[in-house]
């Protein structure tokens, strides 16, 4: 067990690393934090920042040399990366887990090969192959880059047999792609559950997802579908965490079908945006599980303690200044919180907010009345 008053590393410095660090502290951690860019937003509220890149070994062994354990907030290092501070130090999730996770093409691989139910998709390394997938698929499906994709970047719907192949392909400027079906689905929802290394298991009350411009707008916890049927997608998340021999934390995004059928969308070995809730309505949030899993501690319990809808603040509201923060502080039963990333930019996450209320339909009301004022006190036009 990594006690705590031990030191933890963490490989990226957004606002997922930022929460981390304000939960793990309050039990008694140290946190550094690596990540190329000077001046992140979990670097602000943590002990030591290195700002190197990923290929640069030696401050890589540095960090390593400071730290009890190692884990991270982001997807995109690459494998070399965690290989090597794994040889001095315990790393979680694991450098495979990352391995699989990091890449499209390898997670649906796994997903379909272990027997999880998943979008119908195909791999793609040509515009003839776009081509032919595209008819064995069926239309409309999508088009997404095998890496580096997040927030809907690197996607392109494709409605149309008769689009011009050559042209999507060119500007989508990658090497390899996945097809994907377009599922019109009935819903998106989402469960984060977390394992440790004795291979205890917590799953966090499932999230209702409302996604704006493939980017997450919002969270409705409880999801308002049968009690069943969400533990029906429990047990897969729990099911795939234990495929992975995962320590740490696993969200699996998931597309209810108009058929009522859980496809897998998306898995991320780490803290995630549809547990944000989790910080003001649940007895352990997901930043302090995902410390108690690598840690090695038991984890707590993540009893819902009210129903909560959570929403994103984008960089679109600070148009043109700073947003006006009295609309969501003068109702005191909303929490804002914001990442200190400096720059705002269109779809850039600077923050989110929480509505706590003991009925969902009055917190899903007041949510979007605020979220509304907050748009036409703004010159942003995305609401
Ligand atoms: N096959 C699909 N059918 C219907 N909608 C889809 C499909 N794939 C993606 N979408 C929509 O686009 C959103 C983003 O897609 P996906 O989860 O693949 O994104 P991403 O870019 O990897 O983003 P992130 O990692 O931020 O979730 C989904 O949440 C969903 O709303
Ligand atoms: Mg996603």
């Amino acid at each position: 067990m990594i006690s705590p008053d031990s030191t933890i590393g963490i490989l990226g410095g957004g606002q997922l690393g930022r929460m981390t660090v304000l939960a793990g502290r309050r039990m008694g951690y140290r946190f550094n934090i690596f990540e190329p860019n000077e001046g992140c937003s979990a670097g602000m509220v943590a002990d030591l920042e290195v700002n190197a890149p990923y290929s640069d070994l030696t401050s890589l062994r540095y960090f390593s040399s400071q730290v009890d354990v190692v884990t991270l907030e982001f997807e995109n290092i690459p494998v070399s990366a965690v290989e090597a501070i794994a040889e001095q130090v315990p790393l979680y999730p694991s450098g495979q887990v990352l391995y699989i996770c990091q890449h499209r093409q390898r997670e649906k691989d796994f997903l379909a090969h272990s027997g999880f139910p998943c979008v119908p998709f195909k791999v793609v390394k040509s515009p003839q192959e776009l081509a032919a997938a595209v008819i064995q698929l069926g239309l409309p499906c999508i088009l997404k880059t095998a890496s580096f994709g997040y927030d809907g970047k690197g996607q392109r719907k494709i409605d149309f047999i008769d689009e011009d192949f050559e042209v999507i392909w060119q500007e989508f400027n990658s090497d390899v792609g996945v097809v994907e079906k377009w599922i019109s689905f009935h819903g998106e929802y989402s469960v984060i559950c977390a394992m440790n290394e004795k291979g205890e298991e917590s799953t966090f009350p499932m999230a209702e997802n409302i996604h704006r411009n493939h980017i997450l707008h919002s969270s409705i916890v409880p999801a308002r579908i049968d009690l069943d049927k969400q533990r029906e997608a429990e047990d897969i998340a729990i099911q795939i965490a234990k495929k992975l021999d995962l320590v740490g934390l696993l969200a699996v995004e998931f597309f209810l079908t108009q058929n009522n059928e859980w496809l897998v969308n998306e898995l991320a070995p780490r803290p995630h945006n549809s547990g944000h809730y989790s910080f003001d309505a649940c007895l352990t949030n997901q930043f302090e599980q995902h410390v108690r899993a690598v840690c090695g501690l038991p984890l707590g319990a993540t009893t819902l303690l009210s129903p909560i809808v959570m929403i994103n603040l984008l960089g679109d509201l600070w148009d043109p200044d700073n947003p006006e923060w009295d609309i969501v502080l003068s109702d005191p039963t909303v929490k804002l919180h914001l990442y200190d990333k400096g720059t705002p930019r269109l779809g850039r996450k600077m923050g989110h907010f929480c509505v706590v209320d003991e009925s969902i339909n009055t917190a899903l009301r007041k949510a979007e009345g605020i979220f509304k004022a907050l748009c036409g006190a703004s010159n942003s036009n995305s609401c």
